[in-house]
């Protein structure tokens, strides 16, 4: 499913993945740890095409994301769901409306939106909320619309950088289990974490980085 090969990336002269090689298989559960500044975002990065290697490919269910013109990255995009370090909520628009927009700006129709986005609210326990807006919610909650909308094309790759953030225990239990969920519907999970409870809750294979490299 997903397939780095010798990649490189640099910023500056500062080397942050030397030459770096791993696989991730099909329906795998994938916790990745690192100190902060090891590497994790930027590996996430690379597989959306949002940042490219200097050296070395970053492939998806066989295609080389780096080599990706605009247009196939766009499509590509809409098949990973990704779940960032700083959430990326839209502040002004409710919860129900943060997962619609996901939805509108790919050109789905309204009748599909009216569908969809109760089922995956429910999903992620969040239906009663659909009204609220984020500055009502807790951190657990807000984690959850950002996996809610993650989840509106129903992604086969899920990417979540640091899911588990400031979260209290209970809450990151609560997460965890959303994601093992998820995983067993099929999807191919990798998350990105510096916290030792999510690599124990998770009980997939870890990858440690450090210092550019897998240890
Ligand atoms: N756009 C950027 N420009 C310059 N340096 C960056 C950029 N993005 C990340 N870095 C640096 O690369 C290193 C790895 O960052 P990052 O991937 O965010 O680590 P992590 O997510 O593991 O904390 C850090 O030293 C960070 O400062
Ligand atoms: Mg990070």
């Amino acid at each position: 499913m997903i397939s780095f090969r010798n990649v490189t990336k640099k910023f500056g002269t500062h080397i942050v993945l030397d030459k770096l090689s791993f696989d991730i298989q099909p329906n795998e559960f994938v916790v990745m740890k690192g100190a902060s500044g090891a590497g994790k975002s930027t590996i996430i990065s690379m597989l959306i095409g949002a940042e490219v290697p200097d050296d070395g490919s970053v492939e998806v269910d066989g295609v080389i994301v780096n080599a990706m013109d605009e247009d196939t990255k766009q499509l590509y995009r809409r098949k990973v769901g990704v779940v960032f370090q700083d959430y990326k909520i839209l502040p002004r628009k409710t919860v129900f409306e943060n997962v619609a927009f996901a939805m509108e700006v790919c050109g789905e129709s309204d009748e599909a939106i009216q569908r969809r986005v109760p089922m995956i609210l429910e999903k992620v326990g969040l239906l009663s909320f659909q009204d609220k807006f984020p500055e009502n919610l807790s951190g657990g909650e807000t984690q959850r619309l950002a996996i809610a909308r993650a989840l509106v094309h129903k992604p086969r790759l899920i990417l979540a950088d640091e899911p588990s953030g400031n979260l209290d225990e209970e809450n990151v239990r609560g997460i965890i289990r959303l994601f093992k969920k998820l995983h067993e519907e099929g999807a191919t999970i990798l998350m990105t974490t510096h916290d030792p409870l999510v690599e124990e809750l998770a009980k997939g294979r870890t990858i440690y980085l450090e210092n550019g490299k897998i240890v």
